[in-house]
């Protein structure tokens, strides 16, 4: 595109022999015979440049800089003054013109003070062009030292939990060995199912870190909520009755088929109900424990809750649930769970809130925006 030229000169015989010439030399170019012409011609055109004599009937081309500066800034402005009028020449400097030059006008100088003007322009457009890319280079590169260093935080507690896990798995395979040298069933079976125990927590470990690795694309599907509810609720079943646990679900009926992603919305509330089974078995106050699984819906949300009666949080605890890798129970727990479920609703565009009250238990209201 041609760099573009607002002329203003109140003499006409200038005004048509610098258009030409300007015109020859490539540039676009827009003629005002005063200083209020040329401001509406300002408006209308944008040009980059403007060139303004500076003795003019009504406005001057100092009122004139004055007011183009103030609408744009980014306007490089060249004054052109008559013979011996320094005094106007530096006020227009001050008024930040970027050059001037003195009539009688020849053509030679003033091509050369546009082109000075013009490289002015492009220095400063790629200077914005560095600094826009330094910033996002900053940006980047603190996202990336963010991302690292939660990495190195993931190994530390991966390496952690797996130690730990470990240690039961050898453990248990110490009881299963010495047992069969022993011929001692109850010792192989008791080892054993420490074997099976810790087998089962590695895998939950590494199934968790894997769905953390990857943010996943969320595969949309739509899905009938209380059929998805009542297949959760029986995969739970088993996990409640061998830890005691009354577990109660309460789905109100006719909510129908809504778009959401099922695998991931599935490990959300797994991760939620898992938790609740903890709390509850981690309280020893009360003897017997009872989980109940609601699902019901609002005018825009898909309400699940989660309430148990186990040992509930601190406010401290409460702070920092969604963390990753917080988590109260030592090497029993990653802290990947809610970190994960949270991530899960974000995505879908809904919320998790909690309400827990030390030694009552605690309640987790998921609420994912319906989208049929
Ligand atoms: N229902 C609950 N009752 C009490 N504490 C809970 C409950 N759910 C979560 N928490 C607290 O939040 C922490 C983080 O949970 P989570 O991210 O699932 O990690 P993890 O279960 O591996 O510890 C838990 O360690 C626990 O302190
Ligand atoms: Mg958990």
């Amino acid at each position: 595109m041609n760099t573009s030229i607002l002329l203003v000169d109140d003499e006409a015989d200038i005004r048509e022999v610098l258009s030409l010439f300007l015109k020859d030399i490539g540039y676009a170019v827009v003629a005002a015979e005063n200083g209020g012409e040329a401001l509406t011609l300002f408006r209308q055109t944008l040009p980059q440049i403007v060139i303004s004599d500076i003795k003019m009937p009504g406005m001057d081309g100092i009122e004139l800089l004055r007011r183009i500066k103030q609408e744009s800034p980014d306007t490089e402005f060249i004054m052109i003054t008559g013979h011996g009028d320094m005094d106007l020449a530096i006020v227009s400097f001050q008024g930040q013109a970027a050059d001037f030059i003195t009539k009688p006008i020849n053509v030679d100088v003033l091509e050369i003070a546009i082109k000075k003007v013009c490289e002015k322009i492009i220095a400063r457009d790629l200077l914005r062009e560095y600094t826009a890319n330094l910033e996002k280079l900053i940006r980047e590169k603190t996202e990336l030292q963010n991302h690292l260093s939660s990495l190195g935080l993931m190994i530390g507690s991966i390496s952690h939990g797996l130690k730990g896990l470990l240690t039961g798995l050898d453990g248990g395979m110490y009881l299963v060995d010495s047992g069969f040298t022993r011929e001692n069933q109850a010792q192989v079976q008791e080892g054993w199912q420490i074997v099976k125990l810790s087998v089962e927590r590695i895998r939950k470990m590494v199934l968790d870190i894997l769905y953390y690795a990857k943010e996943r694309e969320l595969k949309w599907e739509r899905v009938d909520i209380l059929a998805f509810a009542q297949e959760i609720a029986g995969n739970m079943e088993i996990k409640m009755k061998q830890q005691q646990i009354d577990f109660v679900t309460n789905f109100a009926p006719g909510i129908g088929a809504y778009e959401i992603d099922p695998a991931s919305i599935h490990s959300a509330l797994v991760n939620i109900l898992e938790n609740a089974i903890d709390a509850c078995v981690r309280d020893e106050t009360r003897p017997q424990h009872q989980i109940v699984f609601a699902v019901r819906e609002d005018p825009v949300n898909i309400c699940f809750d989660i309430k148990d009666n186990g040992i509930g949080m601190t406010s401290d605890i409460r702070e920092k649930l969604f963390t990753l890798f917080f988590s109260s129970k030592g090497n029993k727990g990653t802290g990947l769970g809610l970190f994960i479920s949270h991530n899960i609703v974000a995505q879908h565009g809904g919320s998790i809130s909690v309400s827990s009250t030390p030694g009552h238990g605690s309640q987790f209201i998921i609420k994912i925006p319906k989208l049929s």
